[in-house]
């Protein structure tokens, strides 16, 4: 059952307006009456109106004013608007200015069925408008949790990797180096030793694939801390020689939300370089300033597509769909651009945000390294 519309009638003639509901009565919407322009502000204030229906000339406010009085309220600029005139059709030129929103008159002799058939249009047109923002705001809000709870995912894998099988691991080699002390045949030995080294290197791998899902730097010690070991790890990995250069030197610490978001930022752009950009070089700039953070990337590599940086739904995928998501959570903006060579990826971040800015961020009292109880890795 689709929510019923709200159509304004607005005549200073108690007859007319009954005759009006007498006609739209059938559409079934929900029809409210109203005798003079003060009266029909009082209901465009108070309720969301779908459609007004007007006569042009009133006596205390004419329907033109009124009409101008709604368009400058932001709210209403695309509230329909239906003027009833006696006025022949070439005099309503002054209809022009209204071009704004949705604007349609009609003449008397009112003929019912294309009264209602307007009013049905700007009705359904309401409708589907809201109905639009209704899902507009579940997707963003969706997308938001989507993010949030992947950050959240990848903070618990990352820990049960470290500190489950990775705990299992390390125990495994100790008891392993453990027999290897003893007396064994040389082949024997040999194979254990190998072993070792298999686990050596399993070992290796859980830890790096627990830290590239969440650096513990990052809760640890900050943003520059974690960028520049993840960069490090990139170049070796990829080939691909970088730079960080984080401005002030003292870079402060920001709220956990904003520094992973960083963070994963330019873990995405760095991951689009090696795929995409043919790049021998990548420089990463975070620079806070007057309370804004911006964060770039640039590569020296073949550049990117208009059709790229302008957001082409069938141009981007998830990596820059997400980067996007995540900036627009804090407010800000992102910005594809080519830097001939190369690609830049920009992120502004305001700092208009005192909530989400420079908190005091608790730093985690002890660094997993530093519990000899238990084996580190
Ligand atoms: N640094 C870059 N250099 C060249 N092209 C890029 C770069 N970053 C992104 N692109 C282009 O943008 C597209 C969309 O990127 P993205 O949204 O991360 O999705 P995906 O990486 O899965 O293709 C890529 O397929 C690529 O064509
Ligand atoms: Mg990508």
């Amino acid at each position: 059952m689709p929510e019923k519309a709200n159509i304004l009638m607005v005549d200073d003639q108690p007859a007319k307006l009954l005759s009006y509901e007498a006609i739209l009565n059938e559409l079934g919407e929900n029809l409210i009456k109203a005798n003079s322009g003060r009266e029909a502000l009082e209901h465009l204030l108070k309720t969301d109106i779908a459609v007004v229906l007007m006569d042009v000339s009133m006596p205390e406010l004419d329907g033109f004013e009124l009409a101008e009085m709604i368009r400058q309220h932001p709210r209403f600029q695309r509230t329909a608007i239906i003027f009833i005139s006696a006025v022949h059709l070439t005099d309503l030129d002054r209809l022009k200015g209204y071009q704004r929103g949705a604007v349609d008159y009609i003449s008397v002799p009112v003929v019912p069925e294309l009264l209602r058939a307007k009013v049905s249009v700007f009705a359904e047109l309401h409708r589907k408008t809201h109905q639009l923002e209704v899902l507009n705001s579940e997707l963003r809000r969706l997308s938001s949790s989507l993010i949030a709870s992947q950050d959240e995912e990848r903070r618990r894998i990352a820990r049960e990797l470290h500190d489950g099988l990775g705990q299992d691991l390390v125990a495994i080699k100790m008891m392993l180096d453990g027999i290897l002390q003893q007396e064994h045949s040389a082949p024997k030995k040999q194979v254990a030793a190998d072993v070792s080294t298999l686990i050596d290197r399993t070992i290796q791998q859980v830890r790096s694939i627990s830290h590239l899902l969440h650096p513990p730097l990052l809760d640890e010690v900050g943003l520059r801390a974690a960028l520049k070991w993840y960069l490090e790890g990139f170049t070796k990995r990829s080939g691909i020689e970088t730079d960080l250069d984080v401005q002030p030197s003292s870079f402060p610490r920001m709220a956990p939300e904003l520094e992973t978001a960083v963070f994963r930022i330019v873990q995405e752009a760095l991951t689009n370089v090696f795929r995409h950009s043919g790049a021998r070089k990548g420089w990463v700039t975070i620079l806070k300033q007057d309370g804004q953070v911006v964060v770039t990337v640039r590569d020296d590599g073949k550049g990117i597509s208009d059709y790229v940086a302008e957001f082409r739904p069938d141009s981007i995928g998830i990596g820059i769909g997400g980067m996007r998501q995540r900036v627009k959570e804090f407010g800000g903006e992102l910005q594809l651009r080519n830097s001939n060579p190369g690609t830049i990826v920009e992120v502004v971040i305001p700092g208009k945000l005192p909530v989400v800015f420079d908190q005091p961020v608790p730093v985690t009292a002890q660094a997993s390294g530093n519990n000899t109880a238990r084996p580190t890795f």
